[in-house]
């Protein structure tokens, strides 16, 4: 295995890891700083996370019939799982996805199956469900949307998918204040293997760590058995519900992030010799026809703007490179330095 390579951004343009590049109004932090100034942190966090899976409840509309278990961070939420299976178990996952479903399964020891996506991004339904047959999977992640293509998979196939599978699905909505779509209501006692998880980081708190997974009340609690007590520490259960209760302002940064998109996008498409895929969340994946990914991505970080070389992975165009929706000014700076890029020769 080699371990999870996080870029060092220090001094750059950061627009590699999908982060919401909006800080919050100075009265919102001011009150916050209030706040954190009472913490109790010489205390343990509440274990249970009461208060703020109440507001997250709330917040997002949780019915009263799904269970909520919280992750330090989706990551965390995604290992929790996946030790909880039994060792012989098999997960499968549709590629390109995010890389955290294999490293964390290859970490534990179990196989990760993975069927490669259609040309334009979407689930390969024959192979999908062959490969379903074949290995009875025990847990099947399917990002919604998708990392690192950003498009939605079909909501058909993916009920399909959950019909087919006698092991869990589990729908990463890492990416929903950006699409609008959740599968978060269509949790019923009839699917019970059906699950959705979801994460903060997106949303503007990605210092945070905070991750949450709905689902039917006896599978969480299975769970709940090997989650760490104080796994949401004190400063992240106060500051999450602190945020909650100013949801208005993250959706209002959410929506701008998404005007921000379509310029991007747009601006993108416009430079000869680049194809652009659409996008539902809060990042654009783009390929070169006429130039090395490395040398680009090289370039840009010179000039200033990192964003993330896609390097050879499987399912991908070649010569693909992923870049976060930033400020209008960043994501004119990063414009600016691939236009010159591509003018210089
Ligand atoms: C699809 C998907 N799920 C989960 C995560 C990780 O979320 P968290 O920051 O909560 O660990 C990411 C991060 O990029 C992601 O792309």
């Amino acid at each position: 295995m080699e371990a999870y390579k996080v870029a060092n951004a220090s001094g750059l343009v950061k627009l590699d890891a999908m982060e919401n590049p909006y800080p919050w109004p100075k009265q919102m932090k001011t009150e916050w700083l209030k706040l954190m100034a009472e913490a109790d942190i010489n205390r343990y966090p509440d274990p249970s996370s009461a208060l703020l899976i109440k507001k997250l409840r709330k917040t997002f509309d949780i019915g009263d019939d799904q269970a909520v278990l919280l992750g330090n961070g989706s990551d965390e939420l995604i290992q929790l799982v996946l030790m909880a299976l039994n060792p012989s178990s098999c997960v499968l996952v549709p590629t390109p996805s995010f890389v955290m479903y294999q490293q964390i399964s290859t970490s534990l020891g179990l196989p990760c199956e993975c069927v490669p996506l259609n040309a334009d991004f979407s689930l390969n339904m024959p192979m999908m469900l062959e490969a379903i047959k074949k290995h009875d999977p025990a847990v099947i992640f399917l990002a919604y949307p998708n990392n690192p293509t950003a498009n939605l998979f079909d909501e058909n196939d993916i009920i399909k998918i959950v019909e087919a599978c006698n092991g869990l699905i589990i729908i990463d909505e890492a990416y929903q204040p950006f699409a609008g779509k959740t599968f978060l209501q269509k949790l019923t006692k009839n699917m019970p293997q059906l699950l959705v998880m979801r994460t903060v980081s997106k949303l503007g708190l990605a210092g945070l760590r905070l991750g949450y997974l709905v689902g039917d009340k006896a599978l969480l609690e299975q769970f709940e058995k090997i989650r760490l007590p104080y796994n949401i520490n004190v400063l992240t259960q106060l500051t999450a519900t602190f945020a909650f209760d100013h949801i208005k302002e993250l959706d209002k940064q959410a929506e701008s992030i998404c005007k921000q998109r379509e310029s991007l996008l747009r601006a993108l498409g416009d430079v000869e010799n680049i194809t652009v895929f659409p996008s539902q969340a809060n990042f654009i994946l783009f390929s070169l026809l006429d130039k090395s990914a490395k040398n680009v991505f090289s370039k840009l970080k010179k000039a200033g703007i990192l964003i993330k070389l896609m390097g050879n992975v499987e399912g991908l165009p070649t010569e693909c490179l992923r870049v976060t929706v930033g400020t209008q000014e960043q994501n004119k700076q990063f414009l600016n330095a691939l236009t010159s890029i591509y003018n210089e020769s």
